[in-house]
């Protein structure tokens, strides 16, 4: 009896010890993961904005040649970048400036949807003025957006094909 209580008393210790260790790995293997993570490639805030001022560019001409379907496409891009900003540059204060772009935008995926150049080419400039207002409030008043005078890229086609 005393020899069975025992051996279960041993299993017992060992079974925990076992339990103590997998908690240990199991730790282990967070942390390392975490270190992963946090050394894992993310874009930048200016890396974003770059990415916006090229489709800022081509969504110019799509519009402006009635090409509403490449134009749609454009502003789509842009607004992926911006939902991307608010997910990933939480670390950079100037974000909570972004809601202002919100509204310009909406004005201009309404000229897009109702095919109308000239509400288009209102809401446009409606934009570039909030991209400059958002680059004043936080303090990079040194980039300065404007209407583009020429198309960005000389291999892409921005007439309605
Ligand atoms: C949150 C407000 C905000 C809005 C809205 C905004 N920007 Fe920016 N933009 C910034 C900040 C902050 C930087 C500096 C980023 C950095 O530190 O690299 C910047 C940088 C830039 C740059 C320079 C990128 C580089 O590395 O050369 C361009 C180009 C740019 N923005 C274009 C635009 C355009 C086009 C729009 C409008 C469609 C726009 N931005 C709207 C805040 C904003």
């Amino acid at each position: 009896m005393r020899m069975n209580f025992t051996i279960l008393l041993l299993c017992g210790l060992f079974a925990c010890n076992q339990k103590q260790d997998n908690t240990l790995v199991w730790k282990q293997q967070v942390d390392s993961l975490r270190n992963r993570i946090d050394s894992a490639y993310a874009p930048g805030l200016g890396e974003f904005m770059s990415d916006i001022q090229v489709h800022h560019a081509k969504l110019w001409f799509a519009g402006k040649n009635g090409n509403w379907e490449l134009a749609n496409f454009e502003i789509g891009e842009i607004r992926e970048s911006i939902d991307a900003i608010q997910k990933y540059c939480t670390d950079r204060p100037e974000i909570k400036e972004l809601p202002m772009i919100h509204n310009p935008m909406d004005s201009l995926i309404t000229s897009i949807t109702d095919k109308n150049t000239e509400a288009f080419k209102r809401s446009f400039s409606r934009l570039t003025v909030t991209c400059n207002n958002c680059h004043q409030v936080t303090k990079h008043a040194f980039n300065v957006i404007k209407i583009p005078d020429t198309p960005p890229f000389t291999n892409q086609v921005f007439e309605k094909p």
